[in-house]
């Protein structure tokens, strides 16, 4: 059986946001992350698709200063956060890992 990770609604302060997670898998510390964009929401493993980094420049920092896409912090890598595509940089034309997203009512439960 999957691990499921349990993320009310109301921790997304604002549209854009993000609230990032962790998870067991293998025995290794990973890490997710729940994009909130357009009144709809996206979940993605964090790992950029240039090098196995993460992507916040800071903790849960995702977003390049326009907030319209989601940027790595490491080589600059822009992704777009409605499909995770990468629109520019390393390893333009890749994707992130999309993770498994059930919405309900008021949280959100991403399974591994
Ligand atoms: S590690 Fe993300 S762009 Fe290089």
């Amino acid at each position: 059986m999957g691990n499921q990770i349990f993320i009310q609604k109301d921790s997304f302060t604002k549209d854009p946001s993000t609230v990032k997670f962790t998870f067991l898998e293998d025995g290794k510390d990973q890490s997710g992350f729940i994009v909130l964009y357009n009144f709809k929401y996206y979940a993605y493993r964090n790992k950029c698709q240039h090098l196995s980094v993460e992507l916040d420049w800071d903790n849960n920092e995702f977003f390049e200063e326009e907030e319209k896409f989601i940027v790595c912090a490491t080589h600059g890598a822009i992704y777009e956060p409605s499909t995770g595509k990468c629109l520019m940089g390393p390893c333009a034309g890749e994707k992130l890992e999309v993770l498994n997203l059930k919405i309900l009512e008021d949280k959100l439960i991403v399974t591994i």
